[in-house]
């Protein structure tokens, strides 16, 4: 039979009308990675008008968004079959599809709301309808709160820490419970129990905020943990609120009764519901917390335990009735930040007998958090741990840059079956942990636990050395390990607090390794609370010492700056409305202490360049900034941020009231501080990376400015900066033209270096450049393993080292400029960023001849591309000489080819990439 292998003209025709139609919808338009307020269903929170935020999904190049629609319910069933929906936007065209506000009906306590979203793309495709996210709402309203605060009556007052106290309720249930939630905070910190289990994964609740004004509570879904017999019951403990603060050795700044406030509300599926509440029938006594303080941390006593104190009929007869505590309700606001959790299990990697005879287990890594010990003993033995960022010279445990902060847990068993035990209310910076008997565990019944606010990785940086890889590991441990609810300093000696200038300055790093938006909009907000009437921003927050320090510049500049980082990585405006009034109010603040001169330097002490290297050789001994020149140049930088800020919100008066301040801030700088022949009267690297960076130079005198900068450099061969100048040191020779030297102190590995501590095995960033001297010496007192100021070399990482930055003007990635600075013989450097767009990417590599160069450019957004040192002829894309829109697209400017891009990966080379191989040797 003859076969039949040719088509008739039928299928033919079919086939050819079929072929497009198969190719375009191979073409797929999706949306997904649905959040609401940064969060993935979010409960009980308390914005009005939350944000919603979702992926495009797409297959092909150049993919845009031009319009959404949401629709919101108040069930999953409402929602898909379009029932009385609280909201639908109808089509939107536009391309926003980060932080897009709700809008429909405004939503009460304790309410869910589920939504979804389609979009339109470019191509005219209608994506299908999102799964449902939802979001519930916190309690609203004051009156809604019916529990009261309740506290231990007749507690001893004290001048030093006083045990941890337990609460404890119970209830029955006699219907079917559909859902239920608990609100819960304190005062203190507390730990929350339901029938023997403890309540979600979060630590170090109701977290650090300026409790005078504001407490936050959280909220927790208990549905499947409620019982028909039940207990519910509390810890609390010192913390923030009535611990150890500061480095005065002083405690109980907020109060000095703890205090606990719970309401869990159950719904039965009959429609009705019912509440539990803290009040007098709650009862409460102490238990096996002996003491619990961050600083010095936590004494246990397992021979206290009360078994079963969270499980019903549970005999409390010894318990005391709870009294009631007449504090505010006003201040409660639901937690809309970040939790901090246990994110990690670290073993030790060695055993050590120090030479003074000690026994000290080393996790190899400089963590925050605590120890989790197994033991078997006597009742009544004690095991003591104590932690340490370091042994000394010699290889001794040593704790003297700890100063009060005892850094002890202290256990004492009950004897029979293995103890575990972890601290409850206290955290340690450590990688070292000596542990004292009679009874002492070996390292597999010993593990680290790493603590911190639960932050996403959301940046990579590589290269092709392991030493600045390394580097990169230290600054981002030093950020987890700083984050924990609030920026702190450090978090290991007694001070761990919320330093403005520090927080300042490492943002935009921050930023690129981790997601911190709503990190750092819930720090913000007690900025803002903090802040005095006149505008003055306290050195900490949130301020205990009520401002006893005053407002300094580079550290109140924190007001204005880290909500403009917000702004920057994640398209946020709304920070920049909410925290408006609290920029103006510090840029004002400067304002009237500088008068009419328009120089900050009314007799005002400042911590200037603080801990900037000095040398002590007279010749070389130029590296002190005068501190009033530092003001001046921040005034200038954050009056002209505040310009920016108020013409994006919409206040042109604004704009143009603080644009003409900031020249006239310009003009008295150059006048009071720059010769007519360039020269800084501070003839320092810092004086210079602050001039030429916050633009305060002339332009005719730039040139001769940056020159001196550079000589300067070279001349010292090394950084000379501290906290204000070091962030901005290598982008400003960047900036200049200058990425030889960048790459010089880059690569440096003798002290003043960021290598140098890379070098002596540090893992993570220390507080001066020489905490530990080349011969093992270590400062005593103000000498912190863990400080994350100079990290702030990692935004230059990301942006100049792999060329991957944030376009202002198109804040939050909607368009990225990838520009590589290949140099300092790295051969090749890879960033990687996951934006609320999506995965952005920009990764370079020397092979042989040839510089090849990859960019990721997520669906919804646009890039800039700078082929450096290239020619519009070398440069070829997957192989191919460019063509079509893309050479159109592309541009030839001061030797370095530009190519405007959609989304879509690509890959650039250019074989013979002399220029660029020379840099890299
Ligand atoms: C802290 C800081 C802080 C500084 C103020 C120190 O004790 O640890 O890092 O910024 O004081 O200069």
């Amino acid at each position: 039979m003859k076969k039949n292998v040719g088509l008739d003209f039928k299928s033919f025709l079919f086939l050819i009308i079929l072929i497009p139609f198969s190719i375009v919808s191979f073409a797929k338009t999706g949306v997904g990675k649905l959040v609401c307020e940064y969060h993935t269903n979010p409960i009980g929170i308390d914005v009005l008008k939350p944000r919603f935020s979702w992926q495009m999904i797409a297959d092909t190049q150049n993919a845009k968004q031009v319009a959404y629609e949401i629709r919101v319910a108040s069930s999953a069933e409402n929602l898909s079959k379009k029932n009385n929906l609280l909201w639908t936007s109808g089509k939107v065209e536009s391309d926003q599809s980060v932080n897009v506000a709700y809008q429909g009906t405004p939503l009460k306590s304790m309410q869910r709301a589920y939504w979804q979203v389609r979009i339109w793309d470019n191509k005219n495709k209608v994506s299908e309808w999102s799964g449902p996210a939802y979001w519930e709402m916190g309690i609203l309203e004051k009156d809604n709160w019916k529990a009261s605060w309740i506290t231990m009556k007749d507690e001893a007052k004290s001048t030093t820490s006083l045990p941890a106290q337990y609460y404890r309720k119970e209830f029955s249930t006699t219907k079917k419970v559909s859902s239920a939630r608990v609100y819960v905070t304190s005062l203190g910190l507390y730990q929350l129990f339901l029938n023997g289990k403890k309540v979600g994964d979060q630590l170090f609740t109701p977290g650090f905020t300026s409790y005078k004004k504001r407490i936050q509570y959280q909220t927790y879904n208990v549905t499947s943990m409620v019982q028909q017999k039940n207990a519910i019951g509390a810890m609390v403990g010192d913390g923030w609120y009535r611990g150890y603060l500061g480095w005065d050795g002083l405690r109980a700044y907020y109060g000095d009764q703890l205090g606990l406030l719970v309401q869990l509300r159950i719904n039965y599926t009959d429609g009705t519901s019912e509440t539990i509440v803290t009040d007098d029938n709650w009862k409460t006594s102490y238990g096996a917390i002996l003491k619990a303080d961050i600083y010095n941390g936590e004494k246990y006593d397992a021979r206290l335990e009360m078994d079963g104190w969270v499980k019903a009929n549970f005999n409390d007869a010894k318990w005391k009735p709870a009294g009631i505590l007449n504090h505010s309700k006003d201040i409660l606001v639901a937690s809309n930040g970040l939790p901090v959790k246990a994110t990690q299990e670290i073993k030790p990697i060695k055993t050590i007998k120090t030479p003074s005879g000690e026994l000290v287990f080393d996790l190899g890594q400089n963590i925050v958090g605590w120890a989790r010990i197994k033991v078997k003993g006597k009742k009544g033995d004690v095991v003591t741990l104590k932690f340490a960022e370091v042994l000394d010279k010699e290889g001794n445990f040593f704790t003297k840059n700890l100063r009060a902060a005892e850094a002890t847990d202290i256990y004492t068993l009950k004897g029979g079956a293995e103890e575990v035990f972890e601290p409850h209310f206290t955290f340690h910076g450590f990688r070292f942990i000596k542990v004292e008997g009679p009874i002492v565990p070996t390292a597999d019944q010993i593990t680290g636990i790493v603590i911190h606010s639960d932050m996403k990785q959301t940046g990579t940086f590589t290269c092709s050395d392991p030493l600045i890889n390394q580097l990169q590991k230290n600054i981002q441990w030093g950020q987890r390990d700083n984050f924990l609810d609030i920026p702190t300093d450090c978090p290991q000696r007694d001070e761990r607090v919320g330093w403005t200038g520090d927080a300042q300055v490492f943002s935009m790093t921050a930023g690129f390794n981790f997601d911190v938006a709503s990190f750092y909009t819930k720090w913000l907000k007690d900025l803002a609370l903090d802040q005095q009437p006149n505008g003055e921003v306290p050195n900490i927050i949130p301020d205990m010492w009520n401002n006893k320090l005053g407002g300094v510049t580079a550290w109140g500049d924190a007001a204005v700056i880290v909500p403009w980082t917000v702004y920057k990585t994640y398209g946020d405006k709304r920070i920049l409305e909410q925290q408006y009034a609290s920029m103006k109010g510090w840029v004002e603040y400067m304002a009237k202490n500088a008068g009419d001169d328009y120089l900050w330097n009314q007799n005002r002490w400042h911590w200037g360049d603080w801990l900037a290297f000095h040398s002590d050789k007279p010749d070389y001994a130029g590296a002190v900034t005068e501190k009033d020149l530092i003001a001046t140049a921040y005034f200038n930088y954050s009056t002209t941020l505040l310009s920016k800020i108020a013409a994006i919100l919409g206040n042109t008066a604004d704009a143009t009231k603080y644009e003409k301040l900031a020249e006239n801030v310009k003009k008295a700088f150059i006048k009071e501080y720059l010769t007519p022949n360039g020269r800084l009267v501070s003839h320092t690297q810092t004086a210079y990376a602050l001039a030429l960076s916050f633009d305060l130079i002339p332009k005719d005198l730039r040139q001769k400015s940056a020159q001196y900068f550079a000589d300067d450099v070279k001349k010292f061969g090394h950084l000379t900066t501290g906290f204000v100048g070091t962030p901005l040191l290598c982008s400003t020779l960047s900036a200049i033209g200058r990425d030889d030297l960048a790459f010089m102190l880059l690569n440096r590995k003798q002290y003043p270096s960021w290598l140098y501590p890379v070098t002596q095995g540090a893992t993570t960033i220390w507080e001066r450049w020489d905490t530990q001297k080349p011969d093992g010496t270590i400062i005593d007192g103000m000498n912190s393993f863990n400080h994350y100021a100079y990290g702030a070399i990692g935004e230059w990482l990301y942006t100049h080292v792999a060329g991957l930055s944030i376009d202002p003007q198109n804040p939050g990635y909607k368009h990225t400029l990838f520009h590589p600075h290949p140099g300092g013989g790295l051969t090749n450097a890879n960033a990687e960023f996951i934006s609320l767009y999506g995965l952005v990417q920009s990764a370079w590599e020397i092979k042989g001849n040839d510089f090849i160069y990859k960019v990721s450019i997520p669906a919804n957004t646009t890039g800039t591309v700078t082929l450096p040192k290239a020619t519009l002829n070398q440069v070829l894309l997957n192989g191919s000489a460019l063509k079509g829109v893309l050479k159109k697209n592309a541009k030839e400017v001061d030797n370095n080819v530009l190519i405007v891009l959609g989304s879509g990966t690509y890959v650039f080379s250019y074989p013979g990439a002399k220029n660029i191989i020379e840099v890299s040797k």
